[in-house]
């Protein structure tokens, strides 16, 4: 696959086979992905692969403590609700796999189990738990450096046949996270990537998210006017 297959080509995957995933593809994947740039090379990020019994307590302590109302505890700023233009994304989106998944808008058990179906991790044989030195925590960068191998994690993952999906929703309730992976206190959770063999026969995955064009993110300066 060259790379614009790959860039193109790679979609949020949240049906999966159920199939196991080689640690040696994992490794290699993940070799691939640590080639990312990082604020002076420091490479913050850490990875904690989750896979069979400890995953499954993973997703069940995640669905329990959410659907007993305790307040999320992730380890990172979520801001406030979208509005404008970037509430519209978010609801594009939704509306594109809501429509793919069948799920009426006023159908409330058919959007609950998918919220549900996210707690699970979407039900993936693997779960890479992305977290990042703690002492580096004071800057920006280190989440910037973060979002950088994470994507670059899902894009080499895709290029080997694998999906994932990048989520906050599998890690709403960090401590259970952290107890059943056994991650260490000197190390923040930042982000969950889904990963496996997707599930050709799942609607969801065949969904192509929108974007903005260039024309709308970019402003070229000191151009000539014919480029
Ligand atoms: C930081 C981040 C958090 C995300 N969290 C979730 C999530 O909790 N649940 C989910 O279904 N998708 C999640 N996604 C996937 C996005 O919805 C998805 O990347 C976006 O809609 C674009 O679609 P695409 O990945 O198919 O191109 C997340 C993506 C990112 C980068």
């Amino acid at each position: 696959m060259n790379y614009d297959d790959v860039v193109t080509g790679r979609r949020s995957i949240r049906g999966y086979q159920d199939k196991p995933v080689p640690r040696a593809l994992i490794e290699e994947v993940l070799a691939l992905a640590m080639r990312s740039p990082s604020s002076m090379n420091t490479q913050p990020w850490n990875f904690t692969i989750v896979t069979g019994a400890v995953l499954d307590k993973i997703r069940a302590g995640n669905t329990e403590r959410n659907l007993a109302g305790v307040p999320h505890s992730r380890e990172f700023r979520i801001g406030t609700a979208f509005e404008g233009q970037h509430r519209d994304r978010q609801v594009g989106v939704a509306k594109q796999l809501f429509a793919a998944m069948g799920i009426a808008r006023e159908d409330k058990d058919a959007r609950q189990d998918w919220v549900l179906r996210g707690f699970r991790q979407f039900d993936a044989p693997i779960c890479v738990i992305i977290t990042y030195d703690r002492e580096l925590a004071d800057s920006d960068d280190t989440a910037f450096d973060c979002g950088a191998v994470t994507t670059a994690l899902v894009n080499a993952a895709w290029s080997r046949g694998l999906g994932a999906v990048i989520n906050s929703q599998g890690i709403m309730q960090s401590p259970v996270v952290r107890e059943h992976a056994g991650i260490a206190e000197d190390q923040v959770i930042m982000k969950a990537v889904a990963l496996g063999w997707p599930d050709d026969g799942f609607p969801a995955n065949a969904v192509v998210s929108e974007r903005k064009s260039v024309a709308e993110a970019t402003n070229f300066v000191g151009f000539d006017s014919d480029g």
